[in-house]
């Protein structure tokens, strides 16, 4: 039995145990308490429905080292997470503190293998791809939430990158869809990617959006100008992380052409929805020496509750 069909019997078994026991509930003194009248209007209440952001002027330019300032470079995104939460794509606060050290545990092997702390460095290990076999299995949860999680680190600083350029949920989701992105900067050699990445109000989280479609996204991916783009990514600010979301692997050919440059890449499979031969079969287009780690995501579409099973992050065979 392969490494793969090993770690998924492994999680699935993890899954088994953990649909059976209940929900962990946090402590009285941190359930939402009863609205304040001094607490600040969401700014869901003005946001169209669905929208989780909205972008506002700082009034002030920020630095870009060498790089020249660009026209949006005063601009922020405003983060709502109860949009984000109306959404579907944050947990709901009594399930917030759960779902947050299962991200805890997902994230520590992916920050050592992305800067050397607390275990090997990887090639490009700072890009970070969030890959699926299939449809609706959880990647864009899953990169918000990883994003969000690894924001809180010190010294990293996120940028979380919109490529599921066919369907850019978190573009849209962040209300960010008709914004410059990665699709623009491919296109164009005088857009530079620093120009069109966008600070949010959450500390250590940028957004860079997908861009204005193209029908020739897939060589657009595959191109010099992407191959530069990500070098830049990757080695510009040691500090950052790059979280990637990508669309479905056995759908689209834009995500192998994005799994091509990444130093990680993580497989989210849907409990109980995904068959074991279309991981297998994700897991053979990734090719062989990619270091894959494997997320189980039992969403709430499944079985009540949240739940991730995490397979070690390991360089693994094709099957
Ligand atoms: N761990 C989770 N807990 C609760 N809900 C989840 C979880 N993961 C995903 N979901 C829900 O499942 C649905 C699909 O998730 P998501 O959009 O992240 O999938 P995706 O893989 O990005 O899909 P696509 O391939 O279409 O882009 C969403 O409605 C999301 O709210
Ligand atoms: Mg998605």
């Amino acid at each position: 039995m392969s490494l793969v069909e090993l770690a998924i019997k492994k999680m699935q078994a993890a899954a088994r145990g953990a649909s059976d026991a209940p929900v962990p509930q946090p402590p009285a003194a941190d359930r939402p308490r009863t609205v304040p009248l001094a607490e600040p209007a969401p700014v869901v209440a003005r946001l169209a429905p669905g929208v989780v952001g909205e972008m506002v002027s700082t009034g002030v330019h920020r630095a870009l080292g060498s790089q020249p300032v660009e026209h949006r470079t005063d601009k922020m995104l405003l983060v709502d997470r109860r949009a984000l939460r109306a959404a579907g794509l944050m947990p709901p606060e009594n399930q917030e503190r759960a779902l947050a050290d299962q991200y805890r545990h997902i994230k520590r092997p992916l920050i050592a293998a992305a800067t050397g702390r607390g275990g090997q460095r990887l090639d490009r290990g700072q890009l970070i791809m969030m890959a699926s076999a299939m449809p609706g299995e959880g990647k864009t949860f899953t990169s918000i939430n990883l994003a969000l999680s690894m924001a809180l680190e010190k010294d990293i600083s996120v940028l979380l990158v919109d490529a599921d350029v066919p369907k850019p949920h978190i573009s849209r989701t962040f209300g960010v869809e008709s914004e410059l992105g990665l699709l623009d900067v491919l296109r164009d050699r005088k857009t530079t990617v620093e120009s069109v990445i966008i600070p949010t109000d959450v500390p250590n989280l940028s957004i860079l959006p997908a861009g204005v479609r193209s029908d020739t996204a897939t060589e657009l991916l595959a191109s010099h100008r992407m191959e530069e783009t990500v070098n830049h990514l990757a080695t510009a600010n040691p500090r950052r992380v790059v979280v990637i979301d990508s669309p479905p692997l056995l759908l689209t050919s834009e995500s192998r052409a994005l799994a091509h440059w990444v130093g990680q890449i993580v497989l989210v499979i849907r409990a109980g929805f995904t068959p074991q031969q279309a991981v297998m079969d994700a897991i053979a287009f990734l090719g062989e020496n990619k270091s894959i780690g494997l997320i189980l995501n039992q969403s709430n579409t499944a079985t009540p509750g949240y739940y991730y099973g995490y397979g070690d992050a390991t360089t693994v065979p094709s099957p």
